[in-house]
């Protein structure tokens, strides 16, 4: 008994902390929670979730899963100040990788400074084609034939940091917009689990624009 209680303390101490941030349903936190549970994600846990939008689903969904939770309404605010006290409550949670989950807003200079290289975001289009808002409405009145998602880290610039990982999904014949945008949704569930695992494990160099896995 006491073993297995020193063993799980050792796996605490080891554990990489996440910090969610996220703005509305939160189905992307979900599948990142989802997947820590059944060790897609190994010896990482959820540190803290954090919404820019008071009574967000995501945030709601979390509090009964026993998560830290907290609140930094943005609207109305010089973007620097909210930041700060979004970086203090990542830190006073001791966050190692923070996930934008759906995060509608842009960080500040200083946000990306107080965590290089450690912010990873999911966008729903294969990058860096259709970069902002309703990107796979855009990839479909594109008239695209493979829509897609990419996971990538955040830099100073709006869906343009380092690619991680990309899934191409197929526009298919009956499709609209809802149908495409439903489609990506369910490659994303799966291809953010799998980039946050490959960054927490460390087995990668970053070389100019390029992610590169270490042999
Ligand atoms: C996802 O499509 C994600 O790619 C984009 O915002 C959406 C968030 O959805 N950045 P959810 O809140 O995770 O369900």
């Amino acid at each position: 008994m006491r073993h297995a209680a020193q063993a799980e303390a050792r796996t605490e101490q080891t554990n990489k902390r996440l910090g969610i941030l996220l703005s509305g349903r939160g189905s992307n936190f979900l599948a990142i929670a989802a997947a820590i549970a059944d060790g897609r994600i190994p010896q990482a846990e959820i540190a803290v979730v954090i919404s820019n939008v008071a009574e967000a689903p995501g945030l709601v969904a979390a509090r009964p899963m026993g998560l830290a939770t907290a609140t930094f309404v943005s609207r109305g605010r010089p973007r620097a100040d909210h930041d700060a006290d979004v970086i203090a409550c990542l830190r006073q949670h001791q966050v190692d990788l923070v996930c934008l989950a759906g995060y509608m807003r842009l960080l500040s200079p200083g946000f990306i400074a107080a965590f290089p290289d450690r912010i990873l975001n999911i966008h729903p289009s294969l990058l860096p084609a259709f970069p902002g808002l309703d990107a796979q409405t855009q990839a479909f009145d594109y008239g695209c034939i493979v829509a897609g998602c990419t996971v990538h880290f955040v830099d100073e610039h709006l869906d343009h940091g380092v690619i991680v990982l990309q899934r191409a999904v197929p526009v298919l014949d009956g499709d609209d917009a809802d149908a495409l945008a439903h489609r990506i949704l369910e490659q994303e569930h799966l291809a953010y689990p799998e980039a946050i695992a490959r960054v927490l494990s460390g087995e990668y160099k970053i070389e100019g624009r390029r992610y590169v896995t270490r042999a």
